[in-house]
């Protein structure tokens, strides 16, 4: 639920219900299809007009609320930062919201569809930009809605403005045959839009809009800022490629909108145009061929949805309990590359196959490790780590920059690794004192593991298991934890989920170092020197790097 309605909000339902009103002649003349899944079906790209009408095909269900939203509630039970939200601290008040009022509203709520339902739930959890503890229901975020014009934040001749990525051709195109032919077929030219200015979005001045995506649909970061860059678009390792993020203006994980209004001036032109972009959702789910499958295979609940009894498990079978806090970019599905263009063409060393990437400058005194993301390989980060720095030394390189662009965050034990590897052991403890909730039913799973004589090889709770710092659990780790501990039949334990979703939660809280009273999340720390990107270094990541080494080291 949203705290307040936005203008910009109520022109994006505006046009919908625009367009539902358009599209009710049509369906009064000839009969609807009986089951709109059919015309998606199969389908890498779909009109998000027809996607809408097959996801809003499935009906509210009572009883599937009443299943999600007792999850919720129970699972919200061991959500550390509950207490912060009534009243949020500064600079971070957007993100006030009373999670119990909200939670008892949206059950009294009437929705007409699943949909609706979800996308309710959804927003809440999105809106705590805390990307820790969010709830994503499979069956609705399984397409990415693509608007094929990308927005940058870029300084041209002195003034930053907002852009269309002057890359878009080469970085779109790689959807393929499919992506670029449904334009064809409209007569909609996006091509010519790529490096346009932007003088407004929606009737709102861009930055404004900006604002608004930043506020209502990126969530994950408590910080404004950092989901203002995240509205736009920027490289990032996806996997372990090179990629270039669409951004959350231009590529959200739910279909909402059909078409987005721009005015702007093309590049080679002076004369403002106005044009109403169309969306194309790329489809990221399981094969399907109409409702009832699509239901089955994307919505209902599979065996890995919900937790199991690791008890009846052989020890050497359990996977390694690692502690993690990352965020989760559905958006990386699509995972398209960073055009060839812009790859870096400098030496690169040893290491660089998984998700660090680093390189020697020509200069030959500055060594990068571009550090995509602290999940991937447990180890093989560690390795990758030390091939580089053997590398940078041997070469004599004398500075080192790290990039952590669009890094999500992953293993928490990795971080600690970096830092310590980097600036040795004697720096002290780099922030890792944490606590949990000691709600009831936490205290009965920790009674019950020390009961069984479970340790750290089964569950999170143990004392043996010597992880400290912020910790996420998604669902299934969560209930994992309850039935191992044989507390499922608890008053307080959340249902199983009968639909395919996560509601993911920060289990743990760090404290921060500078004062062990506030988590780190809330400790706010601004950079030092602050730098506007170029049409130059928006996706170039190594004209970045020499960019940042002349500022920082001469
Ligand atoms: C609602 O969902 C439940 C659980 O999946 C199902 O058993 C029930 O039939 C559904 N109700 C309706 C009216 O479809
Ligand atoms: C939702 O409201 C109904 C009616 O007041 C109540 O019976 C039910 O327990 C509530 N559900 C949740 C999850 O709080
Ligand atoms: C970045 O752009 C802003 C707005 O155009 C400008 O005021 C500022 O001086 C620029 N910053 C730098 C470091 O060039
Ligand atoms: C990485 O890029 C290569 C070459 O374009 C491609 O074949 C591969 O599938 C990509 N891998 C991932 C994980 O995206
Ligand atoms: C860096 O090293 C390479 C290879 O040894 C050499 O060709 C190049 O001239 C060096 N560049 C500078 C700036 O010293
Ligand atoms: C390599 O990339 C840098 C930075 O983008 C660029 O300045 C340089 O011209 C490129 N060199 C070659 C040989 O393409």
């Amino acid at each position: 639920m949203r705290v307040k309605a936005e203008s910009g909000e109520k022109d994006i339902m505006r046009a919908f219900f625009a367009l539902c009103g358009a599209l009710l002649p049509l369906l009064a003349v000839g009969a609807p299809p009986a089951d709109p899944c059919v015309k998606v079906a199969g389908k890498t790209f779909a009109a998000p007009t027809d996607v809408l009408a097959c996801q809003k095909s499935f009906p509210f269900n009572e009883t599937l609320r009443q299943n999600v939203l007792t999850n919720m509630e129970r699972v919200f039970d061991f959500f550390t930062f509950e207490d912060y939200y009534l009243k949020s601290p500064p600079p971070f008040q957007e993100s006030t919201v009373n999670i119990r009022e909200t939670l008892a509203k949206i059950n009294n709520t009437h929705f007409k569809t699943d949909y609706d339902f979800n996308i309710a739930i959804y927003d809440f959890t999105t809106q705590l930009n805390d990307g820790h503890t969010r709830w994503f229901p499979d069956c609705y975020t399984l397409y990415q809605n693509i608007l094929p014009a990308p927005v940058v934040n870029i300084e041209v001749d002195g003034v930053q403005g907002v852009f269309v990525a002057p890359d878009s051709v080469e970085f779109l195109s790689q959807l393929g045959d499919e992506f670029t032919s449904f334009f064809d077929d409209l007569g909609f030219d996006w091509k010519r839009l790529a490096g346009a200015k932007v003088v407004e979005i929606e009737g709102r001045d861009p930055y404004d809009y900006v604002d608004f995506i930043a506020k209502t649909v990126s969530g994950n970061y408590l910080d404004h800022g950092v989901r203002v860059n995240s509205v736009f678009s920027s490289y990032r390792v996806s996997g372990t490629n090179f990629s270039q993020r669409i951004g959350d203006l231009a590529g959200p994980t739910v279909v909402r909108q059909t078409s987005l209004h721009m005015k702007l001036i093309p590049v080679h032109s002076r004369a403002v145009e106005s044009v109403d972009i169309p969306f194309l959702a790329n489809y990221l789910g399981l094969p399907f061929t109409d409702g009832p499958s699509f239901w089955a295979a994307n919505c209902a609940a599979n065996d890995l949805t919900n937790g199991v009894d690791l008890k009846g498990f052989r020890v050497q079978d359990l996977p390694r309990k690692l502690a993690k806090a990352e965020i989760i970019d559905k958006s990386g599905g699509n995972g398209i590359n960073l055009p060839p263009p812009f790859l870096p063409n400098t030496t690169s060393v040893p290491g660089s196959e998984g998700v660090i990437k680093s390189f020697i400058l020509p200069d030959n005194k500055t060594g990068v490790m571009f550090l995509g993301s602290f999940a991937g390989d447990f180890d093989r980060f560690q390795a990758d780590v030390v091939a580089a720095i053997s590398a940078f030394q041997k070469a004599k390189v004398s500075q080192l920059l790290l990039d952590l662009t669009n890094n999500g965050g992953g293993f928490v034990c990795l971080g600690q690794f970096l830092h310590q590897y980097l600036s040795g052991s004697q720096i002290g403890y780099p922030g890792f004192v944490s606590t949990n909730r000691a709600n009831p039913l936490a205290q009965t799973i920790v009674a019950a593991d020390i009961d069984l004589g479970l340790d750290a090889r089964f569950t999170f709770y143990t004392a043996d298991n010597c992880m400290a710092g912020n910790q996420v659990l998604e669902w299934t780790d969560l209930d994992t934890e309850i039935k191992t501990a044989g507390v499922k039949d608890d008053p307080h334990a959340p249902p199983d989920l009968l639909v395919s979703g996560n509601f993911r939660h920060n289990w743990r809280t760090a404290w921060s170092f500078f004062d062990e009273n506030v988590p780190i999340a809330y400790e706010s720390e601004l950079p030092t020197f602050r730098f506007n990107y170029t049409a130059e270094t928006y996706n170039k990541p190594q004209a970045l790097w020499e960019f940042a080494a002349k500022q920082l080291f001469g």
